[in-house]
Parts: C-alpha cells; structure tokens; sequence
C-alpha cells in the first residue's frame, strides 16, 4: 500500500518539501525521546565539541569527521563546557538508527519505507541519522542551506525526513524552506580537503531568495520529506520551549557516493537499508 496519494506525490515534486502531519503517534515520538534521555545518561561524555553552521571549527575536529558510524554529542555554542543534557547539547549524532536498538526499529518500520518508496527510491540506503535539540534560549541558527552538498552523490539522491518529536513553531525555531527552488542547481560543496580538514566550495556564489521563505510549522508526530536540493534554514530559539527534532537522511544504493564527503563508514560497518 502507498504511503502517499497521487496527489502529494505530485506536491513533492512540484515543490520539494511535503508535510505529513500525524505520521507518527506521540507515544512514538515520546519513545525517541525517552531514549535519548538514557543515552545521555549512559555517555558520560567528556568532549565538548561545539556544533555551529556559523562556525564550522568544529568541522576541522576529528570527533566530528569520524562520527557517521558513531554515537556522538555536539553542544550548542552557548554551553561549550558543560555536561551533556538535553538543554546543552545541539544534536547526537550520526549511527543512531543502526547503532541503538530504539532508533533503528523506529526508522526501520513498514510506512517510512513505504514512504521512501514513494518518493521514489528503488534500493534506499539509511545515511545519516541526527536527534536534534534545539534547546530553549541558547538552541542555535541553522543557516541556509542544501543537504545535497554535504551529502554528495552522482547523480543527486539524498532525501530528509525530519520529524517533530514536539511542536515546532515559528517561536521555537521551525523549519523555513524555499518551496520549488530544489530544482535549481547545487551552489556548494563541503568536502574533505587533501591532507586533512574540510573545505566548503563555492559551485554558484548567487544568495538564495530568502525573502520568498515559508514557515514549516509542524505539531509534535509530523514527519516533514525535505529534497535534498531543497533550500532550508531555522532560526536559533529565543522561546521558553526546545524543540525536539529527529532526521534520517537516505541516498540510493545505485548513486555514487563521494569518497570526499565528510561521512564516511569503516568498512566493517557499511551502509544498510530498511531490512534489519
Ligand atoms: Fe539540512
């Protein structure tokens, strides 16, 4: 059974971005979040690797380059030093879905491979997988950009669901996208540099049209599918509440994938797709 009608199937492809609200059940949502309540309590984790998208030196740090078969913490700017909790942290990532029994029957489940399907993957492979906090106060900006770049393959497949663990609000820092601009042309590329580190490229040094910008407001269940060419940014939270956020990003098994991009898999861990 498809997961979406002809008609949403048409909507994402017209304008690269589709929401679906409801998608999953909050005890769902509060199973996701619960875990990653244990997780930070069994890390005992000593690294204060500080993730900002305005200050990318944390690009250069070997935590961040060797963490996409991993478990890791990276802290909000404003809370380098502390320990690691819900209200210091930026996001755990980038092996959830296969390295933690929770996470992995999460994304693994029928309708978010059907899902997949339905946007057009033949042979999906689970990339990438961040939980996002967005902490109240100090939960900062991501800028604007593409997924596409720091995810590369030939030809373009990356894809994003991004899920409201709780509701997210202009206020809180939503999601803003750029709704048919994912057909335009990739304007960067983050890579590894030669010799190590990384490098952001400038393929098209033309600004978005951010003025064009809609809110993607999404109440606590909703799976948003982001295109991976698709233009998004959120603001940093000044509100009283965090904002909760799950991701899986998915490329096709039949796509290059980079040898240069930033995520790489040791090779006794390679990439899997919905089947366990
Ligand atoms: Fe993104």
């Amino acid at each position: 059974m498809d997961a979406l009608t002809r008609e949403q199937k048409n909507s994402f492809d017209e304008n690269g971005v589709l929401i679906l609200p409801d998608f999953f059940a909050n005890e769902e949502c509060d199973s996701l979040i619960s875990r990653m309540a244990e997780i930070i309590d069994e890390a005992n984790d000593t690294s204060s690797t500080v993730f900002s998208t305005t200050n990318r030196t944390h690009s250069q740090e070997d935590y961040f380059l060797t963490s996409g078969d991993k478990i890791r913490f990276f802290y909000e700017q404003q809370s380098k030093g502390s320990a690691p909790s819900e209200l210091s942290l930026n996001k755990v990532g980038h092996a959830l879905h296969d390295l933690d029994p929770v996470f992995s029957d999460f994304v693994r489940q029928k309708k978010v491979a059907e899902l997949a399907s339905d946007i057009g993957f033949v042979e999906p492979l689970l990339l990438q997988s961040m939980y996002i906090f967005k902490p109240p106060h100090i939960g900062g900006e991501v800028v604007w950009h593409t997924d596409h770049p720091f995810l590369w393959t030939d030809p373009p497949s990356v894809m994003g669901f991004w899920v409201a663990l709780e509701d997210a609000t202009i206020e809180n820092g939503c999601l803003w996208c750029l709704p048919g601009l994912h057909k335009q042309n990739p304007k960067e590329r983050f890579r590894r540099k030669d010799g190590g580190g990384t490098e952001m490229i400038t393929l098209d040094n033309t600004d978005f049209p951010t003025e064009e910008k809609i809110p993607l407001e999404a109440s606590k269940g909703t799976l948003v599918v982001l295109h991976g060419l698709l233009p998004h940014w959120s603001s940093a939270n000044h509100s009283e509440s965090s904002r909760h956020a799950f991701t899986l990003h998915m490329i096709e098994a039949s796509a290059h994938y980079r040898e240069d991009n930033w995520l790489q898999r040791s090779p006794d861990m390679p990439l899997k797709g919905f089947a366990i």
